[in-house]
């Protein structure tokens, strides 16, 4: 017998409104359950939501990531299907792409202003800087590569000549926070067809 339901695992880095808005849109919703929220930043307000929410949270070392299979470990124990990556600034590493589905958002219309150290203000910062008319959202599979998996969906805003990288980011937040909870019950909805 296929799945009844996918274990999802969300890493973040900080302060968590994807998270969130994720751990609010799926709540009560039956064909997922959100396993744990992991993070590479102990302090991250991520893991702070996480715990108000009453689920499972985890934070690692770069050491525990990259050289030990003790984050691989922890998410087979949590029988995890999906991670969902929202604000989490690390590489993953291949032993992570090799046993998961993962799904990333990024700020920006990809295949421009992607790549190493390109997340956060430091895209929005560089939209601005070219004086772009629009930015947007890209919700994509993740490889082992920043930035590079196969994209999902691209949702676009305009950007207005009096935008700063703060008024920039609040819209782009606006997007993702519809859009990314919409775009993972699709990914749900198709792991849980194809289980069957
Ligand atoms: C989001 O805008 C997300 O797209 C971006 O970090 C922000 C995290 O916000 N991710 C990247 O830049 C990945 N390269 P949040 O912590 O409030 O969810």
């Amino acid at each position: 017998m296929g799945k009844t339901s996918i274990n999802i695992a969300i890493f973040a880095s900080g302060s968590g409104t994807n998270a969130q808005a994720i751990l609010d849109y799926f709540k009560g919703n039956k064909l997922v359950d959100i396993k744990c929220i992991y993070s590479n930043n102990p302090a991250a307000y991520a893991l702070t939501r996480g715990k108000k929410f009453g689920i499972k949270t985890k934070s690692f070392t770069k050491e525990d990531f990259y050289k030990s299979p003790a984050i691989l470990a922890h998410l087979k124990n949590n029988q995890i299907d999906l991670i969902i990556l929202a604000g989490f600034m690390w590489l993953v590493p291949t032993q992570l792409v090799k046993n998961f589905t993962l799904l990333n958002i990024h700020p920006a219309l990809l295949p421009n202003y992607g790549g190493k150290g390109m997340y956060g203000h430091f895209v929005h910062e560089a939209v601005i800087k070219n004086k772009e008319q629009q930015s947007g959202i890209t919700i994509h599979y993740v490889n082992n590569q920043y930035d590079k998996g196969s994209i999902i969906t691209q949702v676009t805003c305009p950007v207005a000549p009096n935008d700063t990288a703060d008024s920039l980011a609040a819209k782009i937040h606006m997007l993702e926070h519809k859009h990314y909870p919409e775009t993972i019950l699709k990914v749900v909805e198709k792991l849980l067809s194809e289980s069957n």
